[in-house]
C-alpha cells in the first residue's frame, strides 16, 4: 500500500498512513511524506514503534538535524543523552533531576527557538508516554493568517521586523542567565522580518515567534502592542487552528516556518515523555516579489 494522506482540518494537518518508520523507507515515500508536508504544514503519522536512531534516521531524510541539545532542564543543565539529536520533552524526573524539558506546564503559542538567528525549520515530536488526559497540541496555519490579514495591514508590516524574545521558555519560566524584561524596546533576542518567505513553497507566512516581549523596533511600544495584539489575532483565530490530543507511538512533524503551536497543561502526577528532533533552518526573509521555490 503507497502513502495516504488524510487531511484532520479546514486550516491544517494531515495524517499519514501508509508508512511504517520503523523500515528503511525509499526516496519516492520520502518525497511524498514531503510534498504532503509542504501542503499541509503538520504531519501525523500513528502508531509507530521507533527507537531514538529511526527516529533519527527519518528526520535526517526531511534535512539537516540540529545537533544543539535544547532540552534544557530548568537549571539550566542538560542531562547526559545517549543522541545529540534527541531533545526529551518531558515532566517526569528520576532520580531527583527532570529527565526533559517544559515539565507539565501550558506552553503558549510559539515557534521553536524563533529568537535564534536561524530558527530551526521543522521540528518532530515522538510520545513515548502520555497522560490519561490533557497535554493536547495545537497548531496554527500562519499562511492563512496573512491571507486573511486587511490589505492595509499587510502593506503596513511587510518591511517591519519584530524582536523574538530569549529570556523566557515556551511555558513562560525565565531561561536560564537571563533577567526578566522590564521594558520591550530592550528586549534581547533576533529581529526577524514579520513576514517571512518559506524557502520552500515561496509562499509568505507571518512570522511573530512569541508573543510575550516582543516589539517592532520603530514603532511606540502603543502602536507596537496594539499591531502585535491584531496579527496575533488573526494568527490564533479559532478556525485557523487544528489541535492533537496525543496517543503513544504518535509522530508529530511541523514546519516551523509556517505554524505556531501550543501544549495545554496536564497534571503534574502523570508521566509524559516525548522524543524530539528538528532540522536546521535559514535567517528569515522576505521577498515581496513572488519567491521561485527551490528544491526541498
Ligand atoms: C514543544 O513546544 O515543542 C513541545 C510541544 C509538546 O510538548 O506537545
Amino acid at each position: 500500500m503507497g502513502v495516504t494522506v488524510h487531511p484532520l482540518s479546514d486550516a491544517l494537518g494531515a495524517e499519514i498512513g501508509g508508512v511504517d518508520l520503523g523500515e528503511p523507507l525509499d526516496d519516492g515515500t520520502i518525497q511524498e511524506i514531503h510534498d504532503a508536508w509542504m501542503e499541509h504544514l503538520v504531519l501525523l503519522i500513528r502508531d509507530q514503534t521507533i527507537d531514538d536512531p529511526q527516529l533519527v534516521a527519518f528526520s535526517g531524510r526531511f534535512g539537516e538535524l540540529d545537533g544543539a541539545p535544547i532540552g534544557a532542564t530548568p537549571d539550566g543543565k542538560v542531562s547526559a543523552r545517549e543522541y545529540n539529536e534527541i531533545t526529551v520533552i518531558s515532566n517526569v524526573v528520576e532520580n531527583g533531576r527532570p529527565i526533559g524539558g517544559l515539565g507539565n506546564a501550558e506552553s503558549d503559542w510559539h515557534t521553536d527557538m524563533s529568537s535564534y538567528e536561524k530558527p530551526p525549520a521543522a521540528s518532530m515530536l515522538y510520545s513515548l508516554e502520555i497522560p490519561p488526559t490533557g497535554g493536547d497540541t495545537s497548531f496554527c496555519n500562519m499562511y492563512r493568517a496573512y491571507e486573511v490579514l486587511p490589505e492595509d495591514i499587510k502593506a503596513r508590516v511587510q518591511d517591519l521586523k519584530a524582536v523574538h524574545d530569549a529570556t523566557l521558555t515556551s511555558a513562560g519560566g525565565l531561561r536560564h542567565g537571563f533577567e526578566p524584561v522590564t521594558d520591550v524596546t530592550k528586549t534581547p533576542g533576533a529581529h526577524h522580518p514579520i513576514l517571512r518567505t518559506h524557502p520552500v513553497t515561496g509562499r509568505t507566512a507571518l512570522f511573530l515567534g512569541r508573543r510575550t516581549n516582543a516589539y517592532i523596533p520603530g514603532l511606540s511600544v502603543k502602536e507596537s502592542e496594539e499591531l502585535l495584539d491584531t496579527l496575533w489575532a488573526c494568527a490564533t483565530a479559532p478556525e485557523n487552528i487544528w489541535t492533537h490530543t496525543w496517543k503513544v507511538g504518535d509522530l508529530v512533524m511541523w514546519d516551523n516556518r509556517c505554524a505556531m503551536h501550543r501544549r495545554d497543561e496536564f497534571d503534574h502526577s502523570s508521566r509524559r515523555i516525548m522524543h524530539r528532533t528538528q532540522l536546521k533552518g535559514n535567517h528569515p526573509y522576505y521577498a515581496a516579489a513572488e519567491a521561485a521555490p527551490t528544491a526541498a
